[in-house]
């Protein structure tokens, strides 16, 4: 990545205190070539033969796992995985694919730009009938970023294009929700499918960073940015670039006040207090979180995620927790996010540890 950090740093600009001035670290170090991105091994390395061979194929980049037409029907698609580098995958292959000539021959539209039907039938006509000089055996790229949200009429009108300029001109879309692009499309396309970045992937990526800009890290601070990000790498890099400026150091302590989300450690107390079945001291935990002003949806998904991934409860206990948790979330969701809701999930973790005897009247 050192073609990348030297990026960071602005010409200078005239400015009077001639400060260097910073770039975000997600835009500073998002990868300029296809061996930069991190997780998706196989997916990449797919994109990295298209890019040697140069015979690219039209594209979806899209996220979660393959549809099986069985599952397809019970589960709703995920409704997102942002910042897992699809957008940065597609900008690599370009380069890599284009080198020099990418000025010329990408025309890259995303959900900023206008896309509707008129624009498909203006400018990326135009754009596959322009004549372009291209490193032999290459061809022009329309990348269609947040692909998802061009409309219906819009996509009918790619349709033709993609085949009537298909030999000068190739298409790639990124998009979250890849039902929402219409079958046709899909068809003619190759459809890769990222998933979540692993927490090691993102290790990996933080590591690197912090080596770059010289932060002052512990282990609990960079396992507090993998617990806060979910698997989104843009999240991650926001969160270390926002604790290191604000503390100058990355603890977990630090981080959590930066990401406004309840500390993982009081959750964890409270989970062990109601494995004790010790109510007072569970709910006392849960007061604490919540006069600190964290919503009920906030406190049930750390809840939830600290289950999860707790080691100190039978796997048994832990599927009835999960159970009863889910049930507690879709509640708070309907809409009765009281603390009475959490109290009352407190009250059955409690009693899922104790002899049922005790409840006999
Ligand atoms: N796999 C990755 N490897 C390295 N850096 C990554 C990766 N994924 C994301 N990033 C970082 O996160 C930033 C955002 O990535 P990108 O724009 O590709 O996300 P995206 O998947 O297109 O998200 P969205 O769905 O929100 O458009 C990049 O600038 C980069 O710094
Ligand atoms: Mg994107």
């Amino acid at each position: 990545m050192a073609s990348s950090s030297a990026k960071g740093k602005a010409p200078a600009n005239g400015n009077a205190t001639n400060l260097p001035y910073e770039l975000p670290w997600v835009e500073k170090y998002r990868p300029h070539a296809l061996d930069d991105i991190v997780g998706n091994t196989e997916t990449i390395e797919r994109l990295k033969v298209i890019a040697k061979d140069g015979n690219c194929p039209h594209i979806i980049i899209s996220v979660g796992p393959p549809k099986h037409p069985f599952f397809a029907r019970l589960m709703a698609r995920p409704k997102g995985m942002p910042g897992i580098g699809k957008t940065t995958s597609i900008h690599c292959l370009a380069h890599q694919l284009l080198g020099d000539a990418y000025k010329e021959g990408v025309l890259e539209l995303n959900a900023s730009d206008e896309r509707g039907i008129d624009v498909v039938r203006n400018k990326i006509k135009a754009f596959a009938q322009k004549k372009v000089t291209l490193p032999p055996g290459r061809h022009k790229i329309v990348i269609l970023d947040e692909a998802d949200s061009m409309t219906p009429g819009a996509q009918q009108a790619l349709r033709r294009t993609m085949e009537i300029y298909a030999n000068t001109t190739r298409f790639a879309l990124a998009c979250n929700m890849s039902n929402k692009i219409i079958e046709p499309i899909q068809s003619r396309c190759a459809i890769l499918r990222y998933a979540k970045l692993r927490d090691t992937e993102i290790l990996k990526r933080l590591l690197e960073i912090c080596e770059m800009e010289k932060v002052q890290y512990n282990d609990d601070g960079l396992t507090a940015l993998i617990f806060t990000s979910e698997g989104d790498m843009r999240q991650a890099i926001n969160n270390l670039q926002s604790t290191n400026s604000g503390f100058s150091f990355v603890s977990g302590d630090n981080v959590f006040k930066v990401c406004d989300q309840p500390h993982p450690i009081i959750v964890q107390s409270i989970i062990r207090a109601c494995l004790k079945s010790n109510i007072d001291d569970a709910m006392d935990k849960l007061n604490e979180l919540w006069d600190q002003g964290y919503s009920a949806v906030d406190i049930i998904v750390t809840i939830f995620r600290v289950v999860k991934t707790f080691d100190e409860m039978p796997e048994y206990t832990k599927l009835e927790y999960i159970k009863e948790i889910g049930w507690t979330h879709m509640r708070i969701l309907e809409g009765v996010g009281t603390l009475i809701q959490l109290g009352g999930l407190m009250a059955r973790l409690c009693k899922m540890n104790m002899k049922p005897e005790l409840f006999k009247v």
